[in-house]
């Protein structure tokens, strides 16, 4: 199937910080045509991610024909573990705590619609309407995905392609020592949607903590984007910025959510390497671990590659994509 411009795509994620600057990202360009976007437990409980979501598209204009949907409430098998220590009570840097000059919130609450589809009736309908042209963004835990596999395998096996935000192939862990949060809170939907042959590729942490920045930097984006919404960046990440202070100790925020849709901006800012990576869905200490093939065999010799993996970023044209977009400020 010929790619067509812009990309059409749906948007699964997990509102926190990274995946709100990642949905803006994806609003502002014009590669990109967002059809879909739906929630899913992950950072936040479902039913947060939702209004979180909500409270994004009330910032500017949505795209005409735009589908909302929400997802999972639960991973397939675990209980659910939420990353509220890193991005805050709401997920969102708890933003009610910010009023404009006249008492009023700066960032008005997330009006719902009255009646919400659900993430499979999203996808079923984007796809029904653009089949075999789509790519889905993963953003948040694969529950959905996997869950798509088993009540909607048609809808997504006509997924053009799958971006997926998750693993840790070469580097640390960040929820675990060995584990990334994505995968590491429903290990189960990764282990299926790895093995279903989709057209996966994975976005790991070994590129998105190459684009990190301070909190001073994002503050200087913030006060000198010419977009008055540019200063969302600081606001939406200054739970983030503590716990990369006072946790990990580097003050680094990382572009995770927003490197996967630079990947469906523009691929050739990212390196990528067929691999066949598993994922440990039993172990106790290697819970969401996720091992690539990467010994040196002859193709024959090992594992056939399930996903194309992004092992180098281009930092600086991330970077400046970044700027450009969020905070335009030339
Ligand atoms: O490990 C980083 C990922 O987990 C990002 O998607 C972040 O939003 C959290 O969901
Ligand atoms: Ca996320």
């Amino acid at each position: 199937m010929q790619k067509k411009f812009p990309t059409r795509v749906i948007i699964d994620t997990d509102p926190g910080a990274d995946d709100a600057l990642a949905i803006l990202l994806a609003l502002a360009s014009p590669e990109l045509e967002v059809v879909g976007l739906t929630t899913v437990c992950g950072n936040v409980p479902v039913g947060q991610a939702t209004k979180n979501l909500f409270r994004i598209l009330g910032l500017k204009p949505t795209p005409p024909g735009l589908l909302v949907g929400q997802g999972a409430a639960r991973p397939l098998e675990e209980d659910l573990i939420t990353a509220l220590q890193v991005h805050g009570s709401d997920g969102f840097g708890e933003l009610d705590r910010l009023v404009t000059t006249s008492g009023a919130s700066r960032y008005p609450p997330a009006r719902l619609p009255s009646m919400l589809a659900t993430a499979q009736e999203v996808w079923n309908d984007c796809v029904r309407r653009y089949p075999d042209e789509i790519t889905l963004i993963t953003l948040g835990p694969l529950t959905n995905l996997a869950l798509g596999l088993k009540v909607n395998p048609l809808t997504v096996q006509k997924f053009h392609s799958v971006i997926v935000m998750g693993g840790a192939i070469g580097v640390p862990g960040n929820i675990a020592p060995a584990a990334e949060f994505n995968i590491y809170v429903d290990p189960h939907a990764a282990h299926r949607v790895f093995q279903a042959s989709l057209p996966l590729t994975l976005v790991p942490l070994d590129v998105t903590t190459r684009v990190g920045v301070t909190r001073d930097i994002l503050a200087t984006w913030a006060t000198e984007s010419r977009d008055p919404l540019g200063r969302i960046v600081a606001d939406l990440t200054d739970k983030a910025c503590g716990f990369a202070e006072d946790c990990e100790g580097h003050g680094l925020f990382y572009f995770h959510d927003p490197l996967a849709v630079l990947a469906a901006i523009n691929p050739a800012l990212m390196t990528l390497e067929p691999y066949h990576v598993s994922v440990e869905t039993a172990g106790q200490v290697s819970r969401g671990i996720t091992i690539a093939d990467r010994r040196m065999r002859r193709p024959e010799q090992k594992a056939v590659p399930n996903m194309s993996v992004a092992v180098d970023v281009d930092v600086d044209r991330a970077m400046n994509l970044l700027r450009t977009r969020l905070c335009p400020w030339s």
